[in-house]
C-alpha cells in the first residue's frame, strides 16, 4: 500500500468546512458508479468531490477571497491523487498507463491556465470554471479511471 499524502496536501479542513453547513444540495454527489473497485482511490475521488463542491459553495456565497485558495488545494489534491494513481497502476503493469498520465498532466496544466485567468474573471466564468472541474472530474472516472478498474480489484471500494 502506498503511504496517503492526502492529509498534508490541504489547507482547508475536510470534511467539515463551516461554509457547508446548511447547505443541502451538493453540486457533485458521489454514487456507487463512480467507483473503481479500490478504496483508496474512491476515497481520493470523494474528497475531490468534496473541493469541487466547496469551490461552488464559496461562488454561490461571493468570497472571491477564498478561490485562489480552493484552487490551490485542487491543484494540489488532483496532483497528489494522480502521482497515488500512477504509481498504482505502474505497480498493476496497466497497459494504457502513458495516455492516462499524459490526461491528468494536461489537466493540471488547463487548471493551473484557469488560476491565472481567474483574477479578471466574474461569477459567470467562476461558475464555468466549476461546471468544467465537475465534469472533467466524473468523465474521466467513468471513462478512463474505470478501465483500470479490473487492474486495481483489491481492497474494496466505497
Ligand atoms: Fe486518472
Ligand atoms: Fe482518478
Amino acid at each position: 500500500m502506498l503511504p496517503s499524502v492526502w492529509s498534508k496536501a490541504c489547507h482547508i479542513p475536510y470534511p467539515r468546512h463551516p461554509w457547508r453547513k446548511g447547505i443541502c444540495m451538493a453540486f457533485l454527489s458521489w454514487h456507487e458508479r463512480y467507483s473503481v473497485g479500490h478504496a483508496e482511490i474512491d476515497a481520493q475521488h470523494q474528497k475531490l468531490f468534496e473541493l469541487v463542491n466547496l469551490f461552488d459553495d464559496v461562488i454561490q456565497m461571493g468570497i472571491p477571497g477564498e478561490l485562489n485558495r480552493i484552487v490551490d488545494d485542487l491543484i494540489s489534491l488532483s496532483v497528489a491523487h494522480f502521482r497515488f494513481e500512477e504509481q498504482l497502476l505502474q505497480g498493476a503493469d496497466f497497459p494504457r498507463l502513458a495516455a492516462h498520465r499524459k490526461l491528468h498532466e494536461e489537466l493540471i496544466v488547463q487548471v493551473k491556465e484557469m488560476r491565472i485567468q481567474m483574477k479578471d474573471g466574474g461569477h459567470q466564468s467562476m461558475k464555468g470554471i466549476v461546471r468544467f472541474l465537475a465534469d472533467w472530474l466524473t468523465n474521466h472516472i467513468l471513462r478512463e479511471d474505470m478501465e483500470y478498474k479490473p487492474y486495481l480489484m483489491t481492497e474494496g471500494g466505497a
